[in-house]
């Protein structure tokens, strides 16, 4: 079957199962270390870095060292009675006897809660006044109670956390109970936004957990990247030929970028070929082509000084905070840095040797085509 067909294997989109992972051993080492022995962290890194990859592959080798492991996914949740059905889903990885201890608990409390079938999700249906806070509270006890059965610790991994904060109050409520769980659960968060990070773990007045580790997730190394890429065109019989050295320069350690432009390389390359310079540039262009909408989705998201920095990052070479770069993407100097600064708090920009750049080299090539006057004026909204 593998044999005949001849599949792209670059996936770039939704999280990797471990074995098709460049590198990120030394993270996936320490985050393991980190859990193993009992102390929290936060994972930051931008939007596509590869967080929700790297926490399954610790959560797997966490399973095998008997840790029960749950990863609940935050993004886009709007409710308390949301957040109870995402850490509800995120207990049905479990497998085998800590699952059926997590079902009959489920059972006797007999609120609402269960593992496959409707869940909560049914019970909103049934009872959309059901009291949906008691139930968040009593579900983030969870890990307790299964330590208390047979010293089971959990490693509880939320994704995407700075989503809680669309909900009031729903952090200090998730804080209120899992800072005295020490013993029974270590917790796992990742976020895409350092602004909002630092403002939910660096409040001194209100952690979201106190001494929760803090780590950010880097590129991936240009070495590793070259090296997975050619070994998978090797197995699919083809050659990167002279189009790796412009891919790897293109993407520059961007995980999901790398991957997206490898799978449009890889399809421009047939069987028994190598690629070259004229293929990866006719992939970059099909790339492009395809993630225009995201493009300019980003770019409206932006404020207008934000678009102005952006634009100055990727399209003006006099120097950043210059009084030339200011004229030049119609910002007042002294305007800049703010900007910078909350382009950098939502990882939109990265530092790349102490220097500012856009984080995404798809969204930087957009600029680029557009240059400084974008045909049809800065706001094609109609
Ligand atoms: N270690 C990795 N090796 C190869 N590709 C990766 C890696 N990490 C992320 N990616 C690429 O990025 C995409 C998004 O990964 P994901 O884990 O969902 O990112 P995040 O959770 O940070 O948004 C994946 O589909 C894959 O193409
Ligand atoms: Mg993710």
């Amino acid at each position: 079957m593998s044999v005949a067909r001849d599949l792209n294997p670059f996936r770039f989109s939704g999280p990797l199962p471990p074995e098709e992972m460049i590198d990120r051993d030394p993270e996936a080492d320490d985050l393991l270390a980190l859990a193993q022995g009992g102390h929290s962290f936060r994972l930051v890194g931008p939007r596509r870095y590869g967080k929700t990859t790297l926490l399954r592959r610790v959560l797997a080798s966490a399973e095998q060292q008997g840790m029960a492991t749950v990863l609940v996914d935050l993004q886009d949740v709007l409710s308390i009675a949301e957040i109870v059905v995402r850490i509800e889903r995120g207990y049905e990885r479990l497998k085998g006897p800590v699952r059926s201890r997590v079902e009959n608990l489920f059972r006797t409390w007999n609120i609402g809660l269960s593992l496959g079938g409707g869940g909560f999700t049914a019970t909103l249906q049934r009872n959309p006044n059901v009291d949906a806070e008691s139930v968040l509270l009593r579900l983030l006890e969870l890990p307790v109670a299964l330590f208390d059965r047979d010293g089971t610790p959990s490693l509880v991994a939320f994704d995407e956390i700075q989503d809680v904060l669309a909900v009031t109050g729903a952090d200090g409520k998730i804080r209120s109970v899992i800072q005295h769980q020490t013993h029974a659960a270590t917790y796992a968060f990742a976020g895409s936004a350092p602004g909002v990070m630092q403002q939910l773990f660096a409040d001194p007045k209100r952690p979201l957990l106190d001494q929760a580790v803090p780590r950010n997730l880097a590129p991936l190394p240009l070495d590793a990247v070259g090296d997975y890429v050619s070994s998978r065109f090797g197995q699919s019989g083809r050659d990167t030929g002279s189009a790796l050295a412009p891919l790897l320069e293109f993407t520059r350690g961007h995980p999901q970028r790398s991957m997206m432009l490898a799978h449009y390389l890889w399809a421009r390359t047939p069987r028994g070929a190598a690629a070259d310079e004229g293929a990866w540039v006719s992939a970059l262009d099909q790339a492009a082509i395809d993630a225009g909408p995201l493009m300019r989705a980003i770019w409206r998201a932006l404020t207008a000084n934000e678009r102005r920095v952006a634009r100055a990052l990727a399209v003006v070479s006099t120097p950043l905070y210059s009084e030339d770069t200011a004229t030049v993407v119609g910002i007042k100097r002294s305007s800049i840095g703010k900007a910078l600064e909350s382009l950098v708090d939502n990882a939109d920009v990265i530092h790349d040797e102490d220097r500012p750049r856009l984080t995404d080299p798809m969204f930087e090539h957009w600029l680029q085509a557009q240059g400084l006057t974008p045909a049809g004026g800065e706001d094609d909204d109609g």
